[in-house]
């Protein structure tokens, strides 16, 4: 269907007759003695907050599309990178990032109802499991750990993510302050028996720190029931790191 000029030109025209007339009205409203007038009504008042409000959540909205791609891609680097400090490369050969499972953990003391834990494969066989959970009662608030593990429980790899305890008293649990965390590497249920996992203290394996054995407590004990929470799950992970990517 083709629309003649004929017809066209009069809605054009009607069309820059409004927009002419919008202007002018518009102009005439910005006047400065009309908007003094405008000004102690509260109806203005209320447009003019409103229209801040307006373009603020606009402004806010606009920046949150355009940064939420980067941090999305800045998370799951830091992920995998924690990822690789607990689980040597040579351990698998699948993507970890894309192959994870989310089991249920009410219950099982690793601060979250769920845990998604990372499935290493090696030749199409589960090799070894990673996770994240929190000892929720550290000294100066919640500690975020990430540990792996081999298929068989034994512990790969311990790090801490993130933590509020006192600098020089309880942050030695991060490896950039000592080796402290390393200790775990080799343990597991089947080594080491309950009750020694523990600090020395408290008649268990693990060293305390001089004047500070609150926070190396809650760690061990936080590790103790993440090993015990694989334990459970053990053969359900592996039947779903056997079965084939979907
Ligand atoms: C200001 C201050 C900060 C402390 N920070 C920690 C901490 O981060 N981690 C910790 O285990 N103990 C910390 N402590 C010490 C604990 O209060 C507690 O005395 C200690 O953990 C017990 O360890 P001990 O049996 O080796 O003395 C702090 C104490 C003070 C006064």
């Amino acid at each position: 269907m083709t629309i003649s000029a004929d017809l066209l030109k009069p809605v054009l025209q009607r069309l820059w007759h409004r927009l002419q007339t919008g202007r002018q009205q518009l102009a005439t409203w910005l006047q400065p003695d009309h908007l003094a007038q405008l000004r102690p009504q509260i109806r203005y008042q209320a447009a003019v907050l409103g229209g801040f409000a307006l373009l603020s959540a606009l402004l806010l909205g606009l920046a949150d599309l355009s940064t939420r791609s980067v941090i999305q891609s800045r998370l799951e680097d830091d992920l995998k990178t924690s990822l690789e400090e607990v689980i040597p490369a040579d351990r698998y050969d699948n993507d970890l990032l894309s192959s994870s499972i989310t089991v249920d953990s009410t219950g099982a003391g690793l601060g979250a109802a769920e845990t998604r834990i990372y499935l290493a494969r090696k030749q199409g066989q589960l090799s070894a499991v990673c996770f994240k959970f929190i000892a929720p009662d550290g000294y100066a608030g919640p500690i975020t750990l990430v540990m792996g593990l081999a298929s068989d429980g034994e512990i790969l790899g311990v790090r801490i993510i993130s933590h509020t305890e006192t600098p020089g008293l309880g942050d030695k649990i991060e490896i950039s302050k000592s080796k402290w965390v390393l200790e775990f590497e080799g343990k597991s249920l089947s080594n080491l028996s309950l009750e020694l996992w523990n600090v020395k203290k408290d008649g268990g394996v693990f060293d305390q720190f001089a004047g500070a054995t609150i926070t190396p407590r809650k760690v061990v004990q936080a590790i103790k029931r993440g090993l015990v929470f694989y334990q459970s799950h053990q053969a359900e992970l592996s039947r779903a790191a056997n079965l084939p990517a979907p």
